[in-house]
């Protein structure tokens, strides 16, 4: 008898268990498609130079560890602010916006969903597929998860989406992810962010938008388009940022929680529940990450030099798609895999079933987990037509 007897073990991650299995596999052939990291073409998550500047600048110049207060880097927040909102927004000298630096973006995730709680919410819908962090989130506050089918054949489901919630109840809320939709790779075109922003608007539902990818699709500046047509439209909303992927910091927890309301009592009176959720969890967010993004973004050398190695990041991106698309597409013929091509940010999910997957790894070595989900950042080029040959086999 232990204090702990009450407790059932629970099932093991399944892509921290891939990741154990890629690496103790001792054959001389084998592909890792799991991982959840961007890599360059030598297979490494490298520390991005204008962090190491970035960084190094920082440390110099520091002369405290002291708190920085609950709403952590203002500098920082008001940088994320520019981005998601835009640096005239009217509504941020009206007082109907609030920022707070967060752990990651899961914690500006975290911060979301508590916060749509104590408005009363009592379900989230999520899509299907989605990433499955945001179903984790949710259940671990005690809501109730819904689903809203996300896409069909490759490609996005506007029917599927909208036929969801408009069953939705009024307070419900809605995770939508922003660009480079985690696992599909398929993004909810600049005309619709409108239609569903007007739709959250009629219905009154608590839309928070989750930006894990921001730079990855086309450009910063197009990457947010539908992120602000839906927040014109809806004219209040809430958006989850991280800053793991397009800065590279992902150990270094570093995100923001942002709000946009319609009045400034109603921001003011979040913005005090905001404070109080981070309190009560994580009592003052981390400094570091946020201290390095704010000083590049605050440095026109070091902006530049950022902005050049994502979009490195993301051109690497776009020519694997394209390669691995076209080899497939000749091995198969398949119509569904040509839409790779047209797809955003690191992952695409594939036709293949979980049998097929697991049939792909034992046999032939290739990693991926059940879903289909493939990380296209994980692929060296010159591996392309050995591995479409193999995925080939399941498709
Ligand atoms: C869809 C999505 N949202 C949010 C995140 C947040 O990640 P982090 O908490 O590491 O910033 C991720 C990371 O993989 C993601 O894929």
């Amino acid at each position: 008898m232990s204090l702990y007897s009450g407790l059932s073990t629970l099932p093991p991650d399944a892509l921290l268990g891939l990741m154990v299995a890629y690496r103790e596999d001792a054959r001389p052939e084998k592909f890792d498609l799991g991982v959840g990291v961007y890599k360059d073409e030598a297979g490494r998550t490298p520390i991005l130079s204008a962090v190491k500047k970035a960084e190094a600048r920082m440390l110099a110049a520091q002369d405290t560890k002291v708190y920085e207060g609950p709403r952590g880097n203002v500098e920082f927040c008001s940088h994320v602010e520019d981005f998601v909102f835009g640096a005239d927004h009217p509504a941020r000298k009206q007082g109907r916006t609030l920022s707070f630096t967060a752990p990651g973006g899961c914690g500006a995730l975290f911060a979301g969903v508590s916060l749509m709680r104590r408005m009363g919410t009592k379900k989230v819908w999520v899509s299907n597929p989605t990433w499955p962090n945001h179903p984790n989130v949710v259940k671990s506050l005690g809501l109730a998860v819904a689903e809203y089918d996300y896409a069909v054949g490759g490609r996005l489901s506007p029917t599927g989406i909208l036929d969801a919630l408009m069953r939705a109840e009024p307070g419900d809320g809605v995770i939508i992810q922003g660009p480079c939709h985690n696992p599909t790779g398929i993004d909810i075109p600049y005309r619709f962010w409108t239609t569903l922003g007007e739709l959250a608007k009629a219905k009154g539902l608590v839309v928070m938008i989750d930006v894990a990818y921001h730079g990855f699709a086309e450009s910063l500046d197009k990457d947010m388009a539908g992120v602000r047509a839906f927040l014109d439209a809806a004219g209040e909303g809430m958006v989850a940022y991280s800053c793991s992927k397009n800065f590279g910091l992902y150990r270094e927890r570093t995100g923001c929680f942002l709000a946009l309301g319609a009045t400034p009592e109603g921001i003011t009176a979040a913005t005090t529940h905001v404070a109080d959720i981070g309190r009560a969890t994580w009592s003052m967010p981390p400094a570091h990450g946020a201290g390095i993004v704010a000083t590049i973004l605050g440095d026109k050398e070091l902006r530049a030099e950022w902005e050049a190695e994502l979009t490195s990041m993301r051109e690497r991106m776009i020519a694997l798609r394209k390669a691995l698309s076209d080899a497939l597409v000749a091995k198969t013929g398949s119509n569904e895999l040509a839409e790779l091509s047209n797809q955003n940010g690191m992952f695409s999910q594939l036709p293949i079933s979980p049998d097929g997957a697991k049939k792909l790894r034992e046999e032939l070595g290739l990693y991926m987990p059940s879903s289909g989900r493939i990380n296209i950042a994980g692929i060296n080029a010159n591996d392309i037509p050995r591995i479409a040959e193999i995925l080939a086999t399941a498709l």
